[in-house]
């Protein structure tokens, strides 16, 4: 039977995916009194919330406590007896992202946002009269009028044939993350060591599976700061997980009682490979964790003239508007950094640029500004970062101070049994922080305090003027500080050069200008 077609809404602004950047843009535009259209064809929250952040957070919070369960001994606790009840574990999981959802929900109905169900495709129009805009749900279509658009479409795993994914034994993160996945493989095999495939290892370590990573690249998250990477490889040897680096994955197939991965090095050249001496690996199950496609399919992008690059689609990166008038696309669809935060900074960005365009509103328009993101692996320990790593600052010709200070020599740190580092680097010229990286508990939140002295331009001198109450991890970001300039009180004096040193006490005497 044909589906019934309705025109008859118009909305202000129509967003398209309802993840972090669509329904963070919705409830903003809604702030400004736009009346909005909330598109989704499937969960509220979208990656972040049913298959992202949230779901692998939870995960990681039940491993984390069986991780503290097995250093009980060290605090002066003994436990007898305990066991894993690993659906509870996922009943748990399934309970928050449920719980998060309904908020979102709750939320669009209280700013009074139209929420469609469907998939959601432009069908033309233009700047002046506005779009069109078809939901194709599952009973009706329905057509809807829109004078500005906001695609946030997201991504999804991105698939390789030769790893012929069956949802099986061979996963994608979606799997692995799915409501009713309650399996601990005796052997997971991961392809990937970028972030997903670095929390999944720290998940099902903690839960007792044997993991191996085979990683094409000479070291997992490699875009990290070397002394890091060390610290978190460390602590994989410890929880026996397995990195193998350098390896080319060229298969990975469903042998009926497991998986198996074919490898040659990641040296050989394309040519040589089928003469190559290869690699066998088994194991129970597999998850392919190698990077996202973004979403683009069937949204009317080409008949529009929206144009895409590598798959993503294409904005101006400082609008967030597309190559259409008033169409504009945020968050992992537009190619950017595939952070649920930079998809919500984005909303608030197209939002603004959005309505500041139409008469009815008093939005000014705004600029993005990437400077300063920060992001966080939350294994155990959390590795954040923001800013410059030491060989970006020095790809930049950006002269540098660096600041180090270990959990080790922290009283806090010291009583929680916590170890790791702090870098902190400053330009060597103006003491203006430019970036930090820090593994150790608490690094996610640690990072913070540095984030917000980055976007106001702070400087070394800036943190450590800050009283920071102790014992506390904080007091990490003031010792790192005073290390940049070998002032740290709890870490022998790293000499610096006297004249430097001359220059920075004055510094430090009198304040120094901001640029
Ligand atoms: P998405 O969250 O992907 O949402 C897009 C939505 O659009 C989806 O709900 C989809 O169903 C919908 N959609 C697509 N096409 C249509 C259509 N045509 N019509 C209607 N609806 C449509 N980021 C972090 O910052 N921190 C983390 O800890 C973190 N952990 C992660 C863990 C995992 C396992 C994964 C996979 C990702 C993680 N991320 C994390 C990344 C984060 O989830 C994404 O960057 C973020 O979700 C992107 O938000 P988005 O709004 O752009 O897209
Ligand atoms: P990723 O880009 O972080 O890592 C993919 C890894 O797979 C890389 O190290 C790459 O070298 C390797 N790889 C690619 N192809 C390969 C192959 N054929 N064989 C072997 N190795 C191969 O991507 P990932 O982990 O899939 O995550 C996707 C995105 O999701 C990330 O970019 C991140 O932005 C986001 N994310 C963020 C999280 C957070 O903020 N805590 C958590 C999880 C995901």
């Amino acid at each position: 039977m044909p589906k019934e077609i309705r025109t008859e809404k118009q909305y202000d602004l129509t967003i398209i995916g309802a993840g972090p950047g669509g329904y963070h843009a919705a409830i903003r535009a809604a702030q400004y009194g736009a009346k909005v259209a909330l598109i989704e064809k499937n969960k509220l929250g979208g990656t972040c919330l049913n298959r992202g952040c949230i779901p692998t957070k939870a995960l990681l919070a039940s491993a984390h406590y069986l991780e503290k369960m097995d250093d009980a001994e060290d605090f002066g606790i003994t436990i007898n007896d305990y066991k894993v009840d690993f659906a509870k574990v996922v009943e748990r999981k399934n309970r928050i992202v449920n719980e998060l959802g309904a908020g979102i929900a709750d939320l669009q109905k209280a700013w009074k946002n139209d929420l469609y169900i469907g998939h959601g495709k432009i069908l033309g129009g233009n700047y002046e009269n506005g779009f069109e805009v078809q939901i194709q749900g599952e009973i009706n279509d329905e057509i809807i009028l829109t004078k500005r658009i906001i695609i946030a479409t997201g991504s999804t795993p991105a698939l390789i044939p030769n790893f012929n994914v069956d949802h099986k034994r061979i996963l994608t993160s979606d799997d692995i993350l799915d409501p009713h996945f309650k399996t601990i493989p005796k052997h997971l095999l991961i392809i990937g060591a970028g972030v997903i495939g670095c929390e999944f290892a720290d998940i099902f370590a903690n839960f007792g599976s044997k993991v191996t990573i085979l990683e094409y690249l000479p070291s997992p998250i490699a875009a990290e700061e070397p002394l890091i990477i060390k610290q978190i490889q460390k602590k994989f040897d410890s929880m026996g997980v397995e990195i193998k680096t350098s390896q080319n994955v060229l298969l990975v197939e469903n042998i009926g009682s497991g998986v198996k991965a074919v490898t040659c090095s990641a040296s050989v050249p394309s040519d040589q490979i089928e003469t190559a001496e290869k690699s066998t690996f088994e194991a129970d199950l597999c998850l392919i964790s190698i990077g996202r496609d973004k979403v683009i399919q069937n949204l009317g992008l080409e008949e529009l003239g929206i144009t895409t690059h590598r798959g993503a689609i294409e904005v101006d990166p400082s609008t967030l508007e597309t190559a259409v008038h008033g169409i504009f696309a945020i968050g992992d669809v537009n190619g950017g950094l595939m952070l649920a935060h930079v998809a919500s900074y984005e909303g608030d960005i197209a939002v603004a640029n959005a309505l500041s365009s139409l008469k009815k509103f008093q939005v000014s328009s705004k600029q993005t500004n990437y400077r300063v993101i920060p992001s966080t692996i939350f294994t155990s320990p959390n590795i954040g970062s923001v800013g410059l790593k030491r060989k970006q600052a020095k790809d930049l010709g950006i002269d540098i101070l660096v600041g180090q200070f270990p959990y080790t020599s922290l009283g806090k740190a010291k009583c929680m049994g916590e170890e790791g580092l702090l870098i902190i680097l400053a330009d060597k010229h103006t003491l203006q922080i430019v970036g930090a990286s820090c593994i150790g508990e608490g690094a996610s939140e640690l990072i913070a305090e540095i984030t917000l002295a980055m976007q106001h331009g702070l400087t070394i001198e800036d943190i450590t003027h800050t009283i920071h109450s102790h014992p506390t991890l904080s007091e990490m970001v003031l010792e790192a500080a005073e290390a940049v300039v070998g002032r740290a009180v709890h870490k022998k004096g790293r000499p610096i050069g006297p004249k430097l040193r001359d220059i920075l006490m004055e510094q430090f005497a009198y304040g120094i200008e901001k640029i």
